[in-house]
């Protein structure tokens, strides 16, 4: 049956971190209208914060991230002042009307930032806009970028949940992937982030590498249990060279192959899993206590473009070049390049310049598309009770895919479209079948397992 799925669902899909997803925003959603959805934003909305650092030290060849290598910090102090510019802009934009709920900053590697300019971003944020007490900051941390004065930064600024990049212990992986990262040193980052009061901690774990096999896997996930991360994130590698040039510099003939990758991400989540960790919609671990898992029990689990979150905020406002922001009208994307990123912002501008505002039908569609990949499941009368006509229209297409596809993708239980467990890795393929610019599209994507 499985292999059946396999051969069947084996097609390229997007991660549906939105939908619609970023390759169908265009150039009609600008900055001005960006300017207006911030404008619009209301005394009581509650905001999350994306901050984009788009650098790293050095470049692992896998990596899919919006980022660029560099051996000197005069780019990255440049790159700073031109993000307090935008920080300025945009906070005066929405002040009064919101306030801040999250802050995520990504990468990159915010991490390779100087002890004080993590310190500095964190007061210049909190002076641009309203936080309510307790409110959420996580860090994605390149554990080899780490030291004492950094995670003292990290947690001056207020740090709540760290994110480490792990990937693979295995010492031939990690040469294949020019991502040397001893167990010794992560462990050191792991206590150093609790011993100042970080609650939640993530490791990404990486499945589908060059030489992996799983053997490996199962060595390196044994090797991360001992480190009883509060959450793991297990990634299928994305091999995408058209789109990220260095990952040519991995060979394919070193990569598994998919049935092989299958067998890898299976071994890998039934060791996780039969530690106690809750297994969270397609590709997260969480400790039952953590809030990811609380908010999947309880259906409220999200997934945005940082992948899934406990995150209920309506909106998202990314800053940086690359970064995406999301509206209750839709989706703003600030322009890719660093160096156009910079002239805009340094002159007081808006750096958004694609996007797409979202019509009912892309609501009802995103709604189902969010709900199975979060729950493999959606409700059929939340579909018609929440959007009324359009609802009925996707519940007609919900019902002929239970009752009439021979293979089993979605079943029903009682009121509910259930995705049964043996499709369940499949649920991107599945998520598909209702992205009606899917079929149109010709943006290409990595493998579904
Ligand atoms: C911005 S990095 C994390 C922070 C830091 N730069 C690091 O590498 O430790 C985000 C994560 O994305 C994942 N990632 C990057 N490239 C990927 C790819 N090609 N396929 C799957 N996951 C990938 C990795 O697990 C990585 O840890
Ligand atoms: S995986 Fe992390 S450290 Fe490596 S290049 Fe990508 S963003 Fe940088």
């Amino acid at each position: 049956m499985r292999q059946k799925l396999a051969a069947r669902l084996g097609e390229n899909v997007p991660r549906y971190t939105s939908y619609p997803t970023a390759p169908h925003f265009h150039a009609g959603v600008d900055a001005v209208v960006y300017r207006g959805w911030l404008e619009a934003l209301e005394g009581g909305d509650e905001i999350s914060l994306y901050l984009h650092i788009p650098y790293c030290d050095r470049l692992c060849w896998f990596c899919a991230c919006h980022t660029k290598q560099t051996r000197h910090y005069e780019p990255v102090a440049a790159y700073l002042r031109s993000l307090y510019a935008e920080i300025a802009t945009v906070g005066g934009l929405v002040t009064g009307k919101g306030r801040v709920r999250a802050v995520h900053f990504g990468g990159g590697s915010p991490t390779m930032l100087e002890p004080e300019d993590i310190v500095a971003l964190g007061s210049v944020l909190r002076n641009s806009f309203a936080f309510l007490p307790g409110a959420k900051i996580s860090v994605e941390i390149e554990p080899n970028d780490m030291d004492d004065a950094r995670l003292d930064a990290l947690a001056e600024i207020g740090t709540t949940r760290a994110s480490l990049g792990v990937q693979d212990f295995d010492p031939k992986v990690q040469k294949a992937i020019n991502r040397e990262q001893s167990f010794l040193q992560t462990k050191a980052v792991v206590d150093g982030v609790r011993s100042r009061g970080v609650e939640s901690v993530n490791l990404d774990l990486l499945y589908g590498l060059p030489h992996q096999t799983r053997e490996s896997v199962s060595s390196t996930v044994a090797q991360a249990l001992t480190l009883e991360p509060d959450r793991i994130a297990l990634f299928g590698y994305a091999h995408v060279p058209w789109f990220k040039k260095h990952q040519t510099m991995i060979d394919e003939a070193w990569l598994p192959g998919p049935a092989e990758r299958f067998a890898q991400l299976q071994l890998a989540a039934r060791a996780i899993v039969d530690q106690g960790y809750e297994a969270i919609g397609l590709d997260h671990f969480a400790k039952p206590g953590d809030a990811l898992a609380l908010a999947a029990r309880a259906g409220t689990l999200h997934r945005n473009f940082q992948g899934y979150t406990d995150d209920c905020c309506e909106t998202l406002i990314g800053l940086g070049p690359s970064s995406i922001s999301q509206f209750r009208q839709g989706y703003a994307q600030n322009m890719p390049s660093t160096s156009e990123y910079r002239c805009t912002v340094d002159d007081g501008g808006l750096a958004a310049v694609r996007g797409i505002a979202l019509s009912n039908d892309d609501r009802v569609r995103g709604w189902i598309i969010e709900r199975l990949m979060c729950d493999f499941a959606f409700s059929a009368i939340d579909l018609v009770e929440r959007f009324g006509e359009a609802g009925q229209r996707l519940l007609l297409q919900s019902s002929s895919m239970a009752l009439h596809d021979p293979v089993r993708l979605l079943e029903l239980d009682g009121d509910r479209f259930v995705v049964p467990a043996e499709s369940r890795p499949f649920v991107r393929s599945i998520a598909a079948r209702f992205d009606k610019y899917f079929e149109t599209g010709t943006a290409r994507h990595s493998a579904a397992v």
